[in-house]
């Protein structure tokens, strides 16, 4: 899968186009795009024959990008959450150590389990094996309307990284 990483100052149709042609040819098996805003994706549209596999977007439970992921959605893009674990500043959250604790689980796989209960896919990095496979063991358990809701009312729409809409690309 090849993505464009940012839209930049809109100018992706021609790096899309040349997408739409590796991928016609079979060259790729998948395109996407990440960081699009909705405003982003209406310009795509006027121009994509293919509809982006995904939208790789900064996403957790800080910045839960609902419209986005509603909009998404509704034009069949999946999104996959880049620094889902908000580069590690959510991982001693006092609300996910609790749910954490009583799953017997670490706070990194129940915000991980967070997204994949809401059919988000994850970009997570870790340096340390033990931790990655940490982070891939989460089909095990479930977390309860009543937990996500508690992790849904974390949003406050806060970054970690740069806000597509005011980055300088120069
Ligand atoms: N598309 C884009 O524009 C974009 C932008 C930013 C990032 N990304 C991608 O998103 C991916 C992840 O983002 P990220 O690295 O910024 O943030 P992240 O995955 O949210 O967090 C990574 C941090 O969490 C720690 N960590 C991971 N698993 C852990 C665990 N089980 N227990 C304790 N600590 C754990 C890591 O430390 P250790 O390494 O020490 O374990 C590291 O400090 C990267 O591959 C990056 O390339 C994409």
């Amino acid at each position: 899968m090849f993505l464009i990483h940012w839209p930049g100052s809109d100018a992706f149709e021609d790096s899309w186009k040349a997408l739409e042609e590796l991928y016609a040819v079979g060259k790729i098996k998948a395109i996407g795009v990440s960081n699009f805003q909705i405003q982003h994706l209406e310009k795509l549209f006027t121009f994509a024959k293919v509809i982006p596999a995904i939208n790789q977007i900064e996403l957790h439970p800080k910045l839960s990008q609902l419209e986005l992921r509603k909009y998404s959605e509704s034009k069949d893009i999946k999104i996959q959450a880049w620094s889902p674990l908000m580069q590690g500043k959510l991982l001693s959250n006092p609300i996910i150590e609790s749910i954490a604790t009583h799953h017997n689980k670490s706070t990194a796989q129940i915000i991980l389990r967070w997204d994949v209960q809401q059919d988000i896919l994850l970009n997570v990095k870790s340096t340390h094996i033990e931790r990655m496979h940490n982070n891939a063991d989460i089909f095990d358990f479930e977390l309860t309307d009543n937990e996500m809701n508690q992790l849904n009312e974390l949003n406050e729409d806060l970054r970690v990284g740069p806000d597509p809409d005011s980055f300088d690309f120069e």
